[in-house]
């Protein structure tokens, strides 16, 4: 890691002190630690399953709050579809890390309860299919079961879902328009998967969004909100679930819902600092720690001292 981000520097030619050197890599370090050892099915606090990534040390679904409940009150709740599905004809969802499948059945699920007679769009992307996937609790075991067998398109009742497999980064160029209503935003944690939360990922799924669509997901960390921001959303909190913080709500429509201490974190934390991925390309590790050296200068000049200037001022295309 350490000769990863020399070259890094030398490539923007940037000569950092070495204790600001150290610090970039301890924290880097600190953030790609997994949460849990392990791979294969785990029992949550709520008694329902979920899966153990093993290569990026997360769950698939929070273990405190357990994973049906993260999907009601982190994904379709705060969405506000719901309500939509009252008076809409067709709902259009858009589905970031489509993992077990859970967040969309759950959504189909509780929509098609309010109205029987709603189109539910589904656009899922995936990076890779556990080879396993856990089947779901009793009330949505049967339509898990059938869009498991019928991907990547499923096609039934009103219900249409197409999973785009592969980098979402690669595939959601392929999307010319969409219209959601929602998104969920389902990503592994921002520091550990940053190419699903860099501000010119989520440009992109702005794009796809209709102008009344809300955005959803479980982080409220300051990267993805500063980006957001930075797009023009306004956001909120949404409701914290288990032991983890509140998540995020953004929309183009509405005010911003923040708290005082929260909106000023974005304006004065240097960590409030979006991820870049320019190309859409980079390498994960690379996007952190360009993340992560720009915070060491802005950490720097606020504090007083003169943060060392590139020797070029070319950009750095490293992938
Ligand atoms: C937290 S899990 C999603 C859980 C899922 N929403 C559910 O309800 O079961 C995150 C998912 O994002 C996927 N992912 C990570 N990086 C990706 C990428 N670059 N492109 C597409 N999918 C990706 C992972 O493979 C994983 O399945």
């Amino acid at each position: 890691m350490e000769i990863e981000i020399n070259h890094y520097l030398s490539r923007l030619g940037i000569e950092l002190p070495q204790d600001n050197r150290k610090a970039v890599l301890r924290e880097i370090k600190a953030w790609l630690k997994p949460s849990f050892e392990g791979k294969g099915l785990v029992k949550t606090q709520e008694g329902d399953y979920t899966l153990l990534h093993p290569l990026y040390g997360e769950p698939y679904h929070s273990l405190s709050a357990g994973a049906i409940r993260e999907c009601l009150e982190k994904f379709l709740f705060p969405s506000g579809l719901l309500e939509k599905a009252k008076s809409y004809k067709r709902l259009r969802l858009l589905d970031i890390g489509f993992g077990l499948g859970y967040n969309v059945v759950v959504a189909i699920k509780k929509l098609k309860d309010v109205n029987p007679l709603l189109e539910i769009e589904i656009l899922s992307f995936e990076k890779e299919l556990p080879t396993h996937i856990p089947p779901m609790p009793e009330e949505f075991k049967e339509i898990h079961k059938k869009i498991l067998e019928k991907l990547p398109h499923f096609e039934e009742d009103g219900i249409s879902l197409k999973l785009c497999l592969g980098d979402a980064r690669e595939r959601i160029r392929e999307v010319q328009s969409f219209g959601a209503h929602g998104v969920f935003h389902d990503a592994f944690s921002p520091y550990r998967n940053p190419e699903l939360w860099s501000i010119d990922f989520l440009a992109r799924i702005k794009r796809l969004m209709d102008l009344k669509g809300v955005w959803v997901s479980y982080t409220s960390s300051l990267p993805v909100r500063k980006a957001l921001k930075d797009m023009g959303f306004k956001l909120s909190t949404t409701e914290s679930v288990g032991r983890k913080k509140g998540g995020t709500k953004a929309y183009l429509v509405g005010e911003d819902q923040l708290t005082n201490e929260e909106a000023k974190k974005l304006y004065t934390s240097p960590y409030a600092l979006p991820f870049l991925d320019p190309e859409l390309n980079r390498e994960p590790l690379y996007i952190l720690i360009d993340y992560r050296i720009r915070v060491e200068l802005l950490k720097m000049a606020q504090g007083g001292l003169e943060p060392p200037t590139p020797r070029f001022s070319a950009g750095c295309s490293t992938n």
